[in-house]
């Protein structure tokens, strides 16, 4: 059985390339390379990944399977949330699994992370963006009680893209 372990990050080089080589496998076969390569140098620089790790507000959860990094979560809090919303609120900002390791429990096993953080800070909902078309995604939130609550814009490059908000109730206990 290889061996799954969930743990906080705060290394910037395993959390960008996770996060630019899970991007690329998801979006670029949708989108221009250059709208690719300025979301990011825009959202996934060194610099900007400093600062969201550096953020008490957020946390990064990496999946590794069998030592190997395989995919991460970002959640925040408070005033990290990309939308204003309320303090009993988290987000589950980023969500992201390489291909390789797609389909084996670990979104799962990430989302029931983000649930129980929730959970221990007294918070009662998670929300989140997906793009609109990205039906696996909504497929995946939807099992965990996800509904749609709105949208927004997702600006990828310089294409403005519709982002469904999805938000669950973060059940009292376990
Ligand atoms: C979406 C994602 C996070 C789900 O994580 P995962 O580890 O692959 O999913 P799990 O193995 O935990 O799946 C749990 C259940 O969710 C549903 N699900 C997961 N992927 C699905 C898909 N591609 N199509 C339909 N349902 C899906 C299924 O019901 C699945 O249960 P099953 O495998 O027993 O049928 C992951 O596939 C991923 O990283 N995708 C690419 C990046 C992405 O789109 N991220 C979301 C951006 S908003």
């Amino acid at each position: 059985m290889p061996m799954i372990e969930l743990s906080r990050s705060d290394d910037v080089a395993t959390i960008r390339d996770l996060s630019i080589e899970t991007f690329t496998q998801t979006f670029a076969a949708l989108n221009t390379p250059e709208d690719m390569d300025k979301y990011v140098a825009d959202h996934l620089s060194p610099d900007v990944i400093r600062r969201e790790i550096d953020d008490p507000d957020s946390t990064f959860l990496v999946a590794t399977v069998d030592g190997a990094p395989a995919g991460y979560m970002k959640v925040n809090v408070g005033d990290a949330q990309t939308e204003k919303m309320t303090h009993g609120h988290m987000e589950v900002q980023r969500l992201y699994l390489l291909k390789a390791f797609k389909r084996h429990g670990l979104g799962t096993g990430l989302m029931r992370a983000a649930f129980d953080m929730a959970r221990a800070q007294g918070k009662t909902r998670i929300w989140l963006g997906v793009w609109e078309h990205n039906d696996p995604a909504i497929a995946f939130y939807e099992r965990f009680g996800f509904t749609r609550i709105g949208s927004h814009d997702f600006v990828l490059g310089e294409d403005r893209q519709t982002d469904l908000l999805m938000e669950a109730v973060v059940p009292a206990q376990e």
